[in-house]
């Protein structure tokens, strides 16, 4: 037997192992390129010998034989490092349709909005309509119709801003939501039953329960035969709408140009229900806002008949009702814009 053998059978089973042993594909096209193609091949090499054989055909069916099982152990082995791959790929790319479907973060309304909508539909559900005013507003609306002359001391606790517009100081950032009473009557006669939610402005320094831009409501009723009866049971119903039964309110004799007589009116304290807490500083009752009988003064500047029909009027803040309700200790944290803080309410 000559050396062509030998060689032969060395062909065969190193490239048997280097096919099985191969653990990636690229590593298998390796071996394959060494071991069976071409002419420079291990298997390439020997074919090339044949003819150099005393019996080729026997070395020629040696060779034909290692190579065929070369290329079957290749095949083989092709076929599982496949098979692998495929594996792996379903493992790292599998998608799980039994999986609850990604949430995505809806946003909600500011609380303040939620109020105000709240104390809307309180006073809607109470047989009143929404009006509305502007926020830079004219001195007869905010201040002259409400019974505020000029010069009037009342005037100097709600400074603000004026706006270079049309006579000097008389365009100006509302202070209140008052006006709308007066354009609300300007424009029609009772009877009368309106809130005016909206923005207003002072010239206040920032600190925890003051702002210069602020939120208030305002309410008006002008009809025959209104009495301050109506208004203390129309701030008890509201305040038993939107706490429940168990939050009472009261009221204290109090001064504003445009009522005649004038009160302010507090509310049982809801975080201790009235036993006296931090937050009402142990009285058990919080400030909400002021109200009081339309002054005659006020429908004469309107053109209402203050023999025939009488009202109320009321007013508060809506920034400081929402403070009250989620324990906001400053009312910077409202209009910070900071999502982290929005995000509790
Ligand atoms: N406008 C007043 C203020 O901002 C609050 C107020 C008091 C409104 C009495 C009223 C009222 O309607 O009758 O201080």
């Amino acid at each position: 037997m000559s050396q062509f053998f030998d060689d032969t059978e060395a062909v065969r089973v190193e490239g048997i192992r280097a096919a099985l042993g191969a653990e990636t594909i690229d590593a298998l096209d390796t071996a394959f390129r060494a071991y069976l193609k071409g002419k420079s091949s291990r298997a390439g090499e020997l074919k090339q010998r044949i003819k150099h054989e005393l019996d080729r055909a026997a070395a020629g069916r040696a060779l034909d034989e290692a190579t065929k099982a070369l290329e079957a152990a290749f095949a083989e082995r092709r076929a599982q490092l496949e098979t692998a791959v495929q594996a792996a790929s379903l493992v790292r790319d599998r998608v799980d349709l039994t999986l609850p479907g990604r949430d995505y973060r809806r946003g909600h309304l500011h609380p303040v909005t939620r109020i105000w909508r709240e104390l809307e539909d309180v006073f809607v559900g109470l047989g009143y309509k929404v009006a509305e005013g502007p926020e830079v507003e004219l001195d007869w609306y905010n201040f002259e119709a409400l019974n505020f002359p000029p010069g009037h001391p009342a005037r100097a606790m709600q400074d603000t801003l004026y706006v270079r517009l049309g006579e000097p100081e008389q365009v100006l950032l509302r202070t209140h939501t008052s006006p709308v009473q007066v354009r609300v009557m300007e424009a029609q006669q009772p009877p009368i039953y309106i809130v005016a939610p909206g923005r207003v402005f002072r010239r206040d320094t920032l600190d925890a329960r003051h702002s210069p831009v602020f939120h208030q409501i305002e309410g008006l009723a002008v009809d025959e035969g209104i009495t301050l009866g109506d208004l203390l049971g129309t701030i008890e119903a509201f305040v038993h709408a939107l706490f429940g039964p168990s939050i009472a309110s009261r009221f204290l004799p109090s001064f504003f140009p445009f009522t005649e007589p004038s009160v302010e009116f507090a509310m049982t304290c809801v975080f201790c229900e009235g036993a006296g807490c931090g937050v009402c500083s142990k009285t058990g009752w919080v400030e909400l806002g002021g109200a009081g009988m339309v002054d005659p003064n006020v429908f004469a500047a309107v053109g209402i008949d203050a023999e025939r029909y009488t009202g109320f009027a009321f007013g508060f803040g809506i920034d400081r009702l929402v403070q009250l309700l989620y324990g906001v200790d400053h009312v910077k944290n409202l209009w910070d814009g900071d999502v982290r803080f929005l995000r509790q309410f």
